[in-house]
């Protein structure tokens, strides 16, 4: 377990850093140890699991063996109110009321908007250029994404720079001094909070004036607010909840997309494969012709490259849980405190659940995957609440590029970093140039 205290702390963040987490980290010790081995990280006895059984056990077992495990610098500016934090009975009423938005039903009404900021996004900041940032750019556009298709708030400039700010701090020490990059995040955090109490108080002010109250506009803001009116959740929980989705959303849905470019870019055959589909798609449609949900059902090969690239460059890590009782597994007694760390690349990379797991195959996902083996997106009660939201992100991006633009990329062998999550070390500079179809 390594040195008192610090354990292998040390050793874990220079790997996270160079995104070989798994590679130097966890596969060394499961090849000494097996796939379940204890270590020490920042202070706290850790268990790391890998596989789909371990998966199963511990992502199903949230609430009655194991809790998830923030460190304190990530709850203190997401907030304690925000879903990551709650737990049973409040966290299924907090999924509740995001999901409206979330799921299936509210689907529909997000394609338009969604499509709409895409093509918006292209027409100020692709238009005329001859270079992009892809990375930077998709972060720009998701961001936009949350806040003006989901919650419905507009996006002024400087806010992405403030939420940045706070994303930051957000692994950061907990430790206040000036200038600490932890500080920094608090005033961040401050700033945001402040706008968007005001966002809400606005919010709720109009929906009161109502004859009705309601909330007609679809926006989750709107979903949240009723709930303030109704008695069902609190301010301070609407403000969390709308930090956190914009934190969960933002670089996770930014680097699935950038890896699914990456790997495009990596295997002409797949990308003419997936040009076709949307070329099909687009025969059927006259100009300008919005895509419908309909559409996004059509997608499939896409879906299967932006899953085969998830499963090579998941956008997290893992998630660690913290013991609730003693836990026995697998013969082992896992004490209650101690963390447990579990790994999608545990999974993803083993050869017992991908034959050759390192070759970047999307027809794989013609074959439905066992539970719990294909963990992008985590499982059990934390499973993602914005997977729907992702996937038609990432498939309206896809469309909007493949069938407006021909590209390549600038740094074919670009390296990726992580801190805390990962990314394309140059942000992936690509060459565009306007497509006729
Ligand atoms: C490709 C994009 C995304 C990936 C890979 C991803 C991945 C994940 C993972 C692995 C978890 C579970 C964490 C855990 O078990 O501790 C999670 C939870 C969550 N995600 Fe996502 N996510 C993505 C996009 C989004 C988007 C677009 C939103 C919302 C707008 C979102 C909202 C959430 C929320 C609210 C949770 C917490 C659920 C809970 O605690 O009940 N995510 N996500």
């Amino acid at each position: 377990m390594g040195l008192p205290w610090i354990g292998e702390t040390m050793e874990f963040y220079k790997a996270q850093r160079k995104n070989q987490l798994f590679e130097e980290f966890v596969q060394p010790r499961i090849t000494k140890y097996g796939k379940i081995f204890k270590t020490r990280l920042m202070g706290s006895p850790t268990v790391v699991v890998n596989g789909a059984d371990a998966n199963r056990f511990f992502l199903s077992n949230e609430f009655k063996l194991v809790i998830s495990s923030w460190p304190s610098s990530s709850v203190q500016l997401m907030g304690k109110d925000s879903i990551m934090e709650k737990q049973g009975e409040r966290h299924r009423c907090l999924r509740g009321l995001i999901g409206t938005s979330l799921g299936y039903a509210g689907l529909e009404a997000l394609v338009p908007k969604v499509c709409n900021s895409v093509q918006l996004h292209l027409k100020t900041k692709w238009h005329g250029q001859e270079k992009v940032s892809l990375y930077r750019s998709t972060k720009v556009l998701t961001f936009s994404i949350v806040f003006e298709c989901l919650l419905g708030i507009k996006v002024e400039p400087g806010m992405l720079a403030t939420f940045e700010r706070v994303l930051e701090g957000v692994f950061a020490p907990p430790i206040r001094f000036p200038g600490s990059k932890f500080s920094r995040a608090i005033k961040a955090r401050l700033e945001i909070e402040k706008m968007l109490i005001s966002a809400v108080r606005e919010k709720k002010k109009e929906m009161e004036g109502r004859l009705e109250g309601g909330e007609e506009d679809g926006f989750l803001m709107s979903r949240l607010v009723s709930g303030i009116i109704k008695g069902e959740i609190s301010e301070e929980e609407v403000v969390d909840n709308m930090v956190l989705l914009v934190f969960a959303a933002h670089d996770t849905t930014s680097y699935a997309i950038a890896m699914t470019f990456k790997m495009l870019a990596q295997h002409p055959n797949c990308y003419a494969l997936l040009l076709q589909e949307h070329v099909d798609i687009m025969s059927n449609k006259i100009p300008d012709e919005n895509l419908t949900l309909e559409d996004m059902k059509k997608m499939k090969y896409t879906w299967q490259v932006a899953r085969e690239s998830m499963r090579l460059f998941p956008p997290i890590f893992g998630s660690f849980r913290k013991a609730i009782a003693d836990i026995e597994y697998e013969g082992f007694t896992i004490p209650k405190e101690w963390k447990v760390l579990w790994t999608t690349y545990g999974t993803h990379y083993d050869d017992d659940y991908f034959q050759d797991p390192l070759s970047f195959n999307p027809s794989r996902f013609e074959e439905p995957i066992p539970p719990y083996v294909y963990v992008p997106f985590g499982g059990g009660p934390r499973l993602c609440a914005g997977y729907q939201l992702a996937k038609l992100n990432i498939l309206i991006f896809v469309h909007f590029i493949v069938t407006h633009y021909d590209w390549s990329l600038l740094y074919p062998h670009e390296t990726i970093t992580m801190d805390p999550l990962p990314f394309p070390s140059h942000g992936m500079p690509i060459k565009i140039s306007p497509k006729l179809l």
